[in-house]
């Protein structure tokens, strides 16, 4: 089993990553002896993986179980506000623990009703889907949607440690699994050229999921989001560059109305994107755009072949990013593949050369 630190100004956690530790009581035994437990999983998860989750916890001690739907349309007000209604049952004090036990839509949901129940009891997250492995599960942002967009209420609220089982990944479908690896290419791309070169050589295996490849690939992602989250934990500066292909991603999804694509599919094509922005702009060769459609594909992602939203329109959705300040567009693109920045100076001819290109 490796295990992470991540250090921030709120918090140091551990980050446990390995096959089958979802089943290991010494491990939970650990985290969890004598406290008050209430595990927050959904109706997909639940039958798959809380069983043996709750076999693993100490025996003799008390938790209780809140099994919510499935999917992003619940990650809402009211089941954060079943959480709430369910830890006031327990009568749930400062000391109580709440699991989260699924993907990001559970560990978004159930870490925010973490954060809010008495101003913030501990959290550990099992996050079940790739995406929430190598990204939502680590690093503290939670959060619910508002009907005026996604992820308006929210808190950061450092998790009191993650247990990654990648075992769990056996179940989970193909295309979720593909979305999840374009969130891990993201890493190579931002910040390590030699890790996006194993990926390129990896592709065969990570698409034949072999455990060692993917344990490889969630080890050395959840390193690169420790270390920036360990800089930057509030997202003021360095944090910024993990959203890389982002805004080009939300403003696809947007119009879309996120029925067509997964986030992390938007996302291979927001990449592939902002690559070519920066080539267009001077200030890469092209190869960044080449080796990330190459990659893309190579893993089953969508690229910017994809039939997309009028330019006119994801413009327009790009003009209301909330990364973009004083009126200015802030795009992350790379000098390189390996080495990504903020770049302001952006104007919409570029966007739509890009979006038209
Ligand atoms: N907090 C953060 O930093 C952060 C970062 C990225 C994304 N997010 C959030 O994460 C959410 C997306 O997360 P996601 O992609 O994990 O989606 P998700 O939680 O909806 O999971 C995708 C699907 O897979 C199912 N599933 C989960 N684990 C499974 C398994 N092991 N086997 C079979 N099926 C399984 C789920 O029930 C769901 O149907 C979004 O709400 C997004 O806003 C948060």
């Amino acid at each position: 089993m490796e295990v992470i630190e991540v250090q921030t100004r709120s918090r140091n956690y551990p980050v446990y990553i390995g096959q089958g530790i979802l089943n290991n009581p010494a491990l939970w035994s650990q985290l969890v002896n004598g406290r008050r437990l209430l595990i927050v999983s959904n109706e997909i998860v639940a039958p798959l993986y809380l069983d043996t989750l709750c076999k693993a916890l100490p025996a003799g001690g008390q938790h209780e179980q809140l099994i919510l739907p499935d999917g992003e349309e619940y990650k809402t007000i009211d089941q954060w506000m079943r959480v709430s209604d369910k830890l006031a049952d327990m009568k749930a004090g400062r000391d109580a623990c709440i699991i989260a036990l699924g993907g990001g839509v559970i560990g978004d949901l159930a870490g925010f009703a973490a954060a809010s129940w008495m101003r913030g009891i501990d959290i550990i997250q099992v996050p079940t889907t790739l995406l929430a492995q190598v990204d939502a599960s680590v690093g503290g942002k939670t959060a619910i949607n508002h009907v005026a967009g996604k992820n308006l209420l929210g808190a950061f609220h450092q998790p009191r440690a993650v247990i990654i089982d990648c075992e769990t990944l056996n179940t989970l479908p193909t295309r979720e699994y593909r979305a999840g690896l374009a969130e891990v290419i993201k890493y190579g791309a931002i910040g390590d050229s030699n890790f996006f070169n194993w990926l390129e050589q990896q592709a065969d295996s990570l698409n034949a999921r072999l455990p060692e490849s993917i344990l490889q690939a969630v080890i050395t992602s959840v390193n690169a989001k420790a270390d920036v989250v360990a800089a930057d934990e509030l997202e003021q500066g360095q944090r910024a560059l993990l959203n890389f292909g982002h805004t080009f991603a939300h403003a696809i999804e947007t119009a879309t109305e996120y029925k067509l694509w997964l986030h992390g599919e938007a996302v291979a094509i927001g990449m592939i994107l902002a690559a070519r922005l920066g080539t267009q702009l001077g200030l890469d060769t092209g190869e960044a755009e080449q080796r990330l459609t190459r990659l893309c594909a190579a893993l089953g992602l969508p690229g910017a072949e994809s039939q997309l939203p009028p330019a006119g329109e994801l413009i327009e959705h790009m003009r209301l990013d909330k990364k973009n300040l004083g009126g200015q567009y802030r795009f992350i693109l790379l000098k390189t593949l390996g080495q990504a920045f903020i770049h302001t100076e952006i104007t919409d001819a570029d966007l739509s050369a890009v979006l038209t290109g």
